[in-house]
């Protein structure tokens, strides 16, 4: 006989309208997930997501990064002190538009993920699905990944891919990856948490192997 679900205590950092959060939180609420969503935070006090996770039971902080007038290592000393206090053992970026410092990526290093809107390293940073119509590639996705120093280069987790269709809009091409987003991230929280998570591929390695030979 086996007794309930070991839940690993996760905290998810967001800055907009939280759909990703949303995903996770409703999938956290099966009772053989072995994550448990304790904490939400948010650079912006005026993120949706906020809102979503107080609907939701769960405890949500903005921690404006504003008042801290650039001073990024003590705006993350406040982020880390409230990750801490709840105990958090697993950290989810799900659209945290900060760019974080080495303090907050090493202090949290194999525990933190991102999900990203591109399959990595395909088209890191911002505007993901303009610049994957303007490249003409005939596929995109989206990427779970372990955060590192370097901006969306960490070792992959989990990826899935979509058809970049013809006639396809910005906002066709982006909804499209977006609802595979919410179906990606819990699968690959579902692996950390529960410890089933393959080793992560390094994505240097992965393009390196697809590239051909000189
Ligand atoms: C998502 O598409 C996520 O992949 C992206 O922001 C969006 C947030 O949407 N993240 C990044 O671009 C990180 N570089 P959401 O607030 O509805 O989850």
């Amino acid at each position: 006989m086996s007794g309930p679900v070991a839940r690993r205590r996760v905290a998810v950092l967001v800055s907009g309208r939280g759909s990703n959060l949303g995903a996770l939180l409703a999938a956290a609420r099966a009772p053989d997930c072995p994550a448990e969503i304790v904490l939400v935070l948010s650079n912006n006090p005026d993120a949706g997501g906020l809102a979503l996770a107080r609907a939701a039971g769960v405890a949500a902080e903005a921690i404006d990064h504003r008042p801290f007038k650039g001073d990024r290592a003590a705006h993350e000393t406040a982020l880390d002190a409230r990750l801490r206090a709840a105990g958090t053992e697993i950290v989810c970026l799900a659209g945290y538009m900060r760019r974080l410092t080495p303090f907050l990526v090493n202090a949290w290093a194999g525990r933190m993920l991102n999900i990203h809107p591109s399959l990595l390293p395909a088209f890191p940073g911002l505007d993901t699905h303009a610049r994957a119509l303007a490249a003409g590639v005939c596929l995109h996705g989206c990427t779970v990944h372990l955060v590192t120093e370097g901006v969306d280069e960490g070792p992959i987790l989990a990826q899935a891919a979509v058809p970049v269709l013809p006639g396809d809009t910005e906002a066709a091409l982006a909804a499209r990856v977006l609802a595979q987003e919410h179906l990606l991230y819990p699968a690959a929280l579902r692996m950390v948490a529960g410890g089933t998570a393959p080793p992560p591929a390094d994505p240097a390695a992965a393009l390196a192997a697809l590239l051909p030979r000189p």
